[in-house]
């Protein structure tokens, strides 16, 4: 299945914001132009902010017909959204809205008895709560884990919100997880991907979600597809890369120089050997980049001609049918899947 990325970007106007906990924010937008915004469950957006400067965040509610979305909101010491947000009264500010964007929504093939389980930490609850409402407001009897992971008690901040559900859906189980609990702690303990492998010898017959740490999800997806016989089609997921992760890595590779030509001008960038060829240009504003090089967003397309295009390994399936999704023509390609080689040294591409 196919889900199309960007329908556009349109302007948002935040309505409320209020404290989840100590460090999340729940920011509802509204559309400027009271047309209503559509996205389905599990999907991100990206918002830029009035500097140009861009980020993604995930909705946290079923897609409404009044056309609000609502994000929650992890304040980061320094981080550039997180200073924006919390340096003044932001309410009735105006936001760019992108998007959406994203494959991480609810699989309708299967059994109509194939488990599900969801696997979150921290605001990665957010995509998976939206995925939830979803799914308990359609007939269904697959029954659904939801597996919450942080630190300490106080980081799962929607607890109750989801032991009440478990309550009300003979379908649904919470399990709340903690890797730093504190001693009077009777729930588990460790790490939302071991707890599931734990308790799930084999997950042939299921599908799992994961949203959240970069690291959870893939060691998530390295446990449980190669130890625990889940479907590697089966995991969806979405990891929360920051934008901001160094374009040249400390490790000393050699920098290769691409030279990328956007309005008739050539912009030549150092890029590293080894590394992917996308943050180098999100980092000097070429493109955005919005879901951190996870091949879900579509908005580092650039277009590479002959006789770099030969030289670049083959797209994958994913690849393709994201281009395909985008009305691509030859020689189009997501710059966040281009591994740069040495052979790639002095790559010339067009950014759209
Ligand atoms: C597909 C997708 C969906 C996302 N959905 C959400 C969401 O629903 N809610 C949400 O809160 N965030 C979400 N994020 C993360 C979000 O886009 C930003 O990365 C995050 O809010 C930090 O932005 P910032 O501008 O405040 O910090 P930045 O200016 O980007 O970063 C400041 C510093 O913090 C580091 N950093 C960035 N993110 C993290 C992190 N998660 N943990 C530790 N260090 C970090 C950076 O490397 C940098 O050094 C999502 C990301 C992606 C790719
Ligand atoms: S950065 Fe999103 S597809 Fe490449």
């Amino acid at each position: 299945m196919t889900v199309f990325p960007p329908s556009g970007e349109r302007v948002f106007r935040l309505v409320e914001i209020d404290p989840l906990s100590t460090d999340v924010r729940r920011v509802v937008l509204d559309t400027a132009d009271g047309t209503p915004f559509f996205y389905r469950e599990g999907q991100f957006v990206s918002i830029r902010l009035p500097d140009g400067v861009q980020r993604s965040y995930s909705p946290a509610s079923a897609c409404r017909a009044d056309g609000r979305i609502e994000l929650h909101i992890r304040l980061l010491s320094g981080g550039h959204f997180s200073t924006w947000l919390e340096g003044g009264d932001r309410t009735g500010s105006l936001v760019t809205l992108g998007g959406p964007y994203g494959e991480c929504v609810w699989q309708t093939s299967g059994s109509a008895h194939a488990p599900v389980f969801m696997l979150g930490t921290g605001t990665g609850i957010a995509p998976l709560k939206a995925l939830l409402e979803h799914a308990l407001s359609i007939d269904g009897q697959q029954p659904i884990t939801l597996y919450w992971g942080g630190r300490q008690a106080d980081d799962l901040y929607l607890r109750a919100h989801f032991d009440a559900l478990a309550r009300q859906h003979a379908r649904f189980r919470f399990v709340p997880v903690l890797a730093e609990p504190a001693e009077t702690w009777q729930g588990q303990r460790g790490f939302v991907q071991d707890a599931i492998a734990a308790e799930c010898p084999s997950l042939a017959q299921a599908t799992v979600y994961a949203c959240g740490s970069p690291l959870m999800v893939a060691s998530a997806r390295a446990l449980l597809v190669d130890e625990h016989e889940l479907a590697p089609s089966r995991f969806l997921a979405d990891a929360f890369v920051p934008a901001t992760a160094p374009t040249v890595s400390a490790s000393g590779r050699p920098a290769l120089t691409v030279h990328a030509h956007r309005n008739d001008e050539a912009h030549p960038l150092a890029v590293t050997a080894g590394g992917p060829l996308m943050p180098a240009l999100a980092q000097a504003g070429l493109l955005a980049g919005v879901c951190g090089g996870q091949g879900a967003c579509g908005t580092c397309r650039v277009r590479v001609s002959s006789p770099w295009r030969e030289r670049l390994v083959p797209p994958t399936r994913k690849e393709t049918r994201l281009l395909h999704a985008l009305d691509s023509l030859p020689g189009h390609r997501l710059a966040c899947q281009i591994a740069m080689t040495a052979d790639l040294d002095g790559l010339q591409f067009d950014c759209d």
